[in-house]
């Protein structure tokens, strides 16, 4: 395929001679999806003067206060700006420190855009790698529920790569609840808000075939080491893991086996630090656990998986 002459859509990466391959197989490749789409160079349509603003102008107020990659940004705000006032406004809130997906609405993950609101948790890179540990996992017709949604970017890539799951998300923030809708109703999932299972039709205990989970997992005291992007701007409830960082993955391992269907699996991503505790608490709840880990993108995802039922004579 000529990256070159590719494009993205939802989901699916078309090549101009017609032949086409879809994201689940770029994931499965170990292709980065935003790569091709970069590598396309058609990602965003660039605008290049507006009003008194220029480019130049955006990139230089930016790099005063500090962003890094200044040009990239000024593109995205330019791209996303409905009137000279409103460009100004975003890069005034860019300049003093708002995270960019919160001043321009959306995240770019595995391809996708995903709508994120202010103080919603920003999906970051390494999840791609949980997605794609339950990509692989996940069979045509399976029942999804992604805990601790957020704006719902997993399930949402999830729903776009894979054919026909069944997909359900809760969060407890209502702002994250809000988001995950535009997100993941579009897929054909149901967002619920609550706590953990709370909100799930009971109608699913024992029939979850995969339950991905990337609940907060920072131990209180590193809260206020993160950078002031997140430690700010991000619901203190999408980080805070209590103590150790593991209270809520602690929580989800707990009720697992009663949501999970014999053989079904729970993956959480963890760091590669906490991953031992969390092995341990896996096992602690019956789940037979195994540890993923993919260095590029410092991403750990420990999967557990229910055993299946015990087979009779018949088997
Ligand atoms: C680290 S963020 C991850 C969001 C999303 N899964 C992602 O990867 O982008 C954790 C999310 O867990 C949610 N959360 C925290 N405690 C929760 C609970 N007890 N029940 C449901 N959601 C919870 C937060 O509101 C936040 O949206």
């Amino acid at each position: 395929m000529d990256l070159r002459k590719a494009t993205l859509s939802f989901g699916r990466v078309n090549c101009i001679d017609g032949s086409k391959i879809t994201t689940k197989s770029a994931l499965s490749k170990n292709v980065d999806v935003v790569t091709l789409h970069a590598e396309a160079g058609s990602f965003v349509n660039y605008g290049g003067f507006h009003g008194d603003i220029t480019c130049t102008k955006i990139v230089s107020r930016l790099r005063a206060a500090g962003c890094v990659f200044a040009e990239d940004e000024a593109r995205l705000l330019l791209s996303a700006e409905r009137t000279p006032a409103d460009l100004a406004a975003m890069v005034d809130s860019r300049a003093a420190g708002l995270p960019l997906e919160h001043v321009i609405g959306w995240a770019e993950f595995c391809g996708l855009r995903i709508a994120v609101d202010p103080g919603v948790f920003i999906p970051r890179q390494r999840t791609k790698f949980l997605v794609r540990q339950a990509a692989d996992i996940a069979r045509p017709g399976a029942i999804v529920v992604d805990l601790c949604c957020g704006s719902g970017a997993v399930g949402a890539v999830l729903a776009a790569v894979l054919e026909r799951i069944e997909l359900h998300a809760t969060d407890i923030d209502p702002a994250a609840v809000l988001c995950a809708r535009r997100n993941v109703t579009v897929a054909g999932g149901y967002v619920y808000e609550g706590d953990l299972y709370e909100p799930l039709p009971s109608t699913l205990r024992g029939h979850v075939d995969v339950l991905v989970a990337n609940a907060p997992y920072v131990p209180t005291e590193a809260i206020g080491l993160l950078p002031p992007e997140a430690r700010i701007h991000e619901a203190r409830v999408a980080l805070d893991g209590g103590a150790d960082g593991l209270d809520v993955q602690r929580r989800v391992a707990n009720a697992a086996p009663l949501w999970l269907a014999p053989g079904g699996s729970l993956l959480v991503e963890t760091s590669e630090r906490q991953a031992p505790k969390t092995v341990e608490i896996f096992t602690r709840n019956g789940l037979v656990p195994k540890v993923a880990r993919f260095d590029e993108l410092d991403a750990t995802v420990v999967i557990g998986t229910k055993p299946d039922l015990p087979c009779n004579s018949d088997c």
